[in-house]
């Protein structure tokens, strides 16, 4: 049985009570909204599975805000997360990818405490190819006291995370979260609808044995990030062997990967526009979720200057360089960043 194989049975729903019980004044309205979500992860799981048959697969021929082309199921998983969250009382706004605007809570329903951050469908472009994809979530207590949710609650630093997590639609689905005290993960049974707890207590392991990086963008990378996967890609003097090279092109699937079995990601900044190289990630959406569930699990994360977790967003579609693995491989990748430069 792996390591991380629980002996016990436990459902989410019951994980997630047993987390609110340590907190001796919780109400349950934080676990009610968590509830409210998976139920609409599940419907994009299921809808997930059957894609092929449904003809659901492929290109809604319109492109987001980022320029990108929005796929059928990304609308999909959108509409599915904002209907199941809009009306439980519980969020004073949402916010995702897809959306350019701040996404309100219609004004015939209650606001509550709490602000969710999504990407709906993360790794669209491997839909078609059957290739795993995933979700990302994120949630902060509102600033604003009452009222609609404003901008001043979605663009807050990730440092004041209450819960973040993702959900991967691999060969099973998997839920991973954390609510600031450790990192489990659940795998759903489809034939009884319940995630099931799967992975108790996931630590990132201390030393990465993977890299992933889309090295075809290496014409675009500074000094720093080329010489930081030459590196890694000589033999390594603990293990006598160098890194081996894994990049799906889904970030949840990359990382859950890198989570389990050590490895560190890194998407530079790119460098095609001279004037503004940013990275492509997006930092209320991907980077800050992942690199909250990265230091829960005992690992780190930077955009090469700076903890992810500390930057101020400006607005809610910054994009950001990611390195984000195993504590020493993310301060190794800081000290190329100091001696060869460059964000
Ligand atoms: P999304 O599908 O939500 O737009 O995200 C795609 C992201 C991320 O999942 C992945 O790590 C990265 O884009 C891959 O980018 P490249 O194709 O440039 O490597
Ligand atoms: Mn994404
Ligand atoms: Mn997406």
């Amino acid at each position: 049985m792996p390591t991380h194989m629980p002996h016990k049975l436990v459902t989410l729903q019951r994980h997630m009570l047993e987390q609110q019980a340590r907190f001796p004044f919780a109400t349950g309205e934080f676990t009610s909204m968590l509830m409210d979500f998976v139920v609409a992860v599940k419907i994009i799981s299921r809808e997930i599975n059957k894609a092929g048959l449904a003809e659901i697969l492929g290109d809604a021929g319109e492109e987001n805000i980022q320029g990108e082309q929005v796929m059928k199921l990304d609308q999909f998983a959108q509409d599915r997360i904002y209907k199941a969250m809009d009306h439980g009382g519980h969020l004073a706004c949402m916010a995702s990818e897809e959306e350019e605007h701040l996404i309100p809570i219609p004004p015939q329903f209650p606001t509550g405490r709490y602000v969710l951050m999504f990407d709906p469908l993360d790794g669209s472009s491997n839909i078609d190819a059957n290739v795993s994809i995933g979700t990302i979530f994120a949630i902060h207590r509102r600033k604003t006291h009452s009222g609609p949710g404003t901008m001043e609650d979605a663009l807050q630093v990730g440092n004041n995370l209450v819960c973040a997590g993702y959900v991967l639609y691999g060969p099973s689905t998997v839920l991973v979260y954390s609510t600031a005290s450790g990192v489990a993960g659940f795998t759903l049974d489809p034939s009884i609808g319940e995630f099931c707890l799967s992975h108790e207590d996931i630590r990132m392991p201390e030393r990465a044995k993977y890299y992933s990086a889309n090295e075809g963008n290496t014409p675009y990378w500074g000094e720093a990030d080329r010489k930081f996967i030459e590196h890694l890609k000589q033999p390594d003097k603990a293990s006598g062997r160098p890194y081996s090279s894994r990049y799906i092109g889904t970030l949840v699937s990359d990382f859950h990967r890198n989570l389990l079995s050590g490895g560190v990601f890194l998407y530079p900044p790119d460098r095609k526009d001279p004037k503004k190289p940013a990275g492509k990630l997006r930092l209320l959406y991907e980077a800050a979720p992942l690199a909250y569930i990265a230091e829960q699990a005992g690992g780190a994360a930077t955009d090469g200057k700076q903890r992810i977790l500390d930057i101020q967003p400006k607005g809610l579609h910054d994009r950001t360089p990611l390195c984000i693995g195993p504590k020493a491989d993310v301060a190794l990748y800081e000290k190329f960043v100091r001696e060869f430069g460059g964000k």
